[in-house]
């Protein structure tokens, strides 16, 4: 299954003993979970507990030539062009702050990144949720609570504290959430913030196949690595889909829908069974368009052909045609292969099959086109023509989810 990827900063309060549980939720939950400590919070939990419990490294310093041996002990791991922060910031679906102390947030809202956390945060593209808990006394402060304000105008989520007995004795507004909470709000909170929530979407990949005889096929090297890109970009954010592929050495999430077929006619037949109620059909799957006309029920024997052997073709049924055509309510987007005048064919494609918008590509550019795990492409609709320099075909796929949605 694609996993959930959950970044969670642990701050120097008395609530950080909470975290253990917490992790333990998220990683119940099938997610993949990673921690950023700052120096004090070592104080509150272990870096160890928290490493073997979400099974990854614990980061906490930027500098880690300038550790001793003790603190290699606590398992500090060396900053280096792996664990740089940005590439956690990138990496996670998800950043929870918990607890969050008010000298991270008042760091945070004034732009201070004098440790590994605060830098992290303030150069993350995933949404950050902040779980503030502090002292009754702390969290009336003016200061505070102007800090806690700033964090929601600056765009950042924040799990109000609950009221409560406090760790300091007192009584009051201050607690952060049992884990269990914590862990069920950042999970609708993502799930919320998926673009692609209640929508269905249906995807082709891989190659068909077209038999001359039974043990004989004619086909294409497509690996399908496009197709399952995007039906997982589409899970991912949040849609139900549904996967038709022909035969590929891929896997697929256990909640897609992954359908598999072997022929032409197979994939059409698929296709026209699962299209009701789609909101977005994805084709890229590399559709045999021929087929022997007169395919043999028996195995030919080599004998028989003589040092010569001559099959007669005829046309497969244009699926993508075939439902540009009939289309409803969805959104179409279709793939154009082409080796000599891409533009000129992928429009005349775009036209005659009734898309909404094509992608082209060329199977002749470097590290482009079947097999690969990148892809250099144009979207091509009625009005534009934009150029996608090369990306991983995971980033191309959320591409075309977004023009998609646009559209
Ligand atoms: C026993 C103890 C408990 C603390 N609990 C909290 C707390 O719940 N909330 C908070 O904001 N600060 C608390 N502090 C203060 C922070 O640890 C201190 O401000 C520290 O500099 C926070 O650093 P950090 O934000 O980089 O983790 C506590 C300090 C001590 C000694």
């Amino acid at each position: 299954m694609a996993k959930r990827k959950i970044l969670i900063g642990v701050t120097g309060g008395i609530a950080a003993y909470k975290i253990p549980f917490l992790v333990r939720e998220f990683i119940k939950a099938d997610c993949e979970v990673k921690i950023i400590m700052t120096p004090a919070a070592i104080n509150f939990v272990t870096p160890y507990t928290l490493s073997v419990l979400s099974k990854n490294e614990v980061l906490i310093d930027f500098f880690p030539d300038a550790k001793s041996e003790n603190d290699d002990k606590n398992n500090i791991v060396e900053v280096n062009s792996k664990t740089w922060h940005v590439n956690l910031g990138l990496w996670a679906d998800i950043f929870l702050i918990a607890p969050a102390t008010c000298n991270t947030i008042s760091k945070v809202v004034n732009g201070i990144s004098d440790n590994l956390l605060l830098t992290t945060i303030l150069s993350a593209r995933c949404p950050i949720i902040f779980s503030p808990a502090m002292d009754d006394d702390m969290f009336k402060n003016i200061v505070i609570q102007e800090n806690m304000k700033k964090l929601e105008t600056l765009g950042y989520k924040v799990i109000p504290p609950e009221e409560g007995e406090l760790a300091s004795g007192l009584y009051g507004q201050g607690r952060m959430p049992e884990p269990d909470k914590l862990f069920k709000l950042t999970i609708e909170y993502l799930n919320e913030l998926k673009d692609l929530n209640g929508k269905k979407v249906l995807v082709t990949a891989g190659p068909t196949r077209e038999f001359i005889d039974p043990v004989r096929f004619i086909s294409n090297p497509s690996s399908g690595k496009m197709g399952f890109e995007v039906a997982i970009a589409a899970f991912e954010r949040g849609a139900d889909v549904t996967l038709i592929s022909g035969p590929v050495n891929l896997s697929a999430p256990k909640e897609i829908n992954l359908l598999k077929v072997i022929t032409t006619n197979e994939m059409f037949e698929s296709v026209m069974n699962n299209l009701d109620d789609k909101d977005y059909v994805i084709m890229t799957a590399a559709v045999e368009d021929i087929t022997p006309a007169n395919s043999s029920k028996s195995k030919l024997k080599k004998e028989s052909f003589k040092n010569k052997f001559t099959i007669d073709f005829e046309n497969t049924i244009d699926i993508l045609e075939y439902i540009g055509k009939n289309k409803k309510n969805f959104k179409l987007a279709g793939f154009a292969l082409e080796t000599d005048n891409g533009e000129e064919n992928a429009r005349k494609k775009l036209e005659k099959k009734n898309l909404d918008f094509i992608v082209l590509n060329n199977p002749n550019d470097k590290d482009a086109g079947f097999g690969t795990d990148t892809n250099k492409v144009k979207f091509i609709d009625k009005d534009n023509i934009e150029n996608i320099p090369m990306k991983s075909k995971r980033e191309i796929a959320d591409l075309i989810l977004d023009k998609l949605i646009k559209l």
